[in-house]
C-alpha cells in the first residue's frame, strides 16, 4: 500500500526503517560514522522529510512496515540547500526547467524485484504531474544496475557529467 511521510501518525518510527533502507541501500554512506553519515542521509532522504514531507512516498506492507520510499520534490530549482549539500546538483542544474520534479527511490533488501519501486515511481510520476511538474528527472551512475530500471519506465539519458571520481547520468522523463 502506497502512502505519503506527511500522513504518518508516527513518524519518528518512520524515519527510522527509512534511514535503516537507506543505509542498506548506499555503500558510500555506509563507510560514514558520526557527522558525516547524518549529513550524508541529510541530504539525499532527511532534507526531503523535513522540509517536503508530502512529496516523499512509502511502500507499506501490512507485516513488516516499510518495504520501499521514495524522496521526491516537485520543483528542483526552489530546493535550494541541496545546491550546497548534493555534490552534483549544481552541475545539472540547467536541466531543472525542463524536468522540475526529482526523486531518489530505494527498496529494502528482501523486497527488491518485485515491482514495489514500479509503483513508487510511476505514483510518484503522476502527483508532480498534477502538481505541474512538465517533467522528471533522477540522476544514476551510468554504469548501475538500476539504470534499466529507470529505462524500463521510459527514463532516458538527457546528459553524462564525471564528478568526484563519479560517473554521472541525468535521466529524463517528461509528460
Ligand atoms: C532500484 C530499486 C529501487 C528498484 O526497485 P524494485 O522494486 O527492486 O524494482 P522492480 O521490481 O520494479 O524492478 C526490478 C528491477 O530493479 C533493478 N534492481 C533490482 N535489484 C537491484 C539492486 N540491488 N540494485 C540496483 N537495481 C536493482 C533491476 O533493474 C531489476 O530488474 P531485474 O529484476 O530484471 O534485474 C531497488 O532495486 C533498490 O532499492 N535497489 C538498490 C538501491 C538503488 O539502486 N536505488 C536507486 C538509487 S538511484
Amino acid at each position: 500500500m502506497i502512502g505519503r511521510f506527511v500522513e504518518e501518525e508516527n513518524p519518528v518510527e518512520i524515519r527510522a526503517q527509512i534511514k535503516e533502507i537507506f543505509f542498506l541501500s548506499s555503500r558510500r554512506g555506509n563507510v560514514l560514522t558520526g557527522v558525516a553519515r547524518e549529513q550524508f542521509f541529510g541530504s539525499w532522504a532527511g532534507y526531503y522529510l523535513d522540509n517536503i514531507p508530502d512529496q516523499t512516498l512509502l511502500f507499506k506492507t501490512p507485516s513488516c512496515g516499510i518495504a520501499g520510499y521514495l524522496t521526491g520534490c516537485f520543483n528542483s530549482l526552489a530546493a535550494h540547500p541541496l545546491y550546497h549539500d548534493l555534490f552534483y546538483y549544481q552541475a545539472f542544474d540547467k536541466w531543472y526547467k525542463q524536468y522540475p520534479a526529482h526523486f531518489h527511490v530505494n527498496c529494502h533488501p528482501n523486497f527488491r524485484s518485485q515491482g514495489i519501486g514500479k509503483v513508487l515511481v510511476e505514483t510518484f510520476v503522476g502527483y508532480a504531474s498534477q502538481a505541474g511538474a512538465a517533467g522528471v528527472h533522477l540522476v544514476t551512475g551510468t554504469g548501475a544496475r538500476n539504470r534499466q530500471f529507470y529505462e524500463r519506465q521510459k527514463f532516458f539519458k538527457q546528459t553524462t557529467c564525471r564528478l568526484n571520481n563519479a560517473n554521472l547520468v541525468l535521466l529524463g522523463r517528461v509528460f
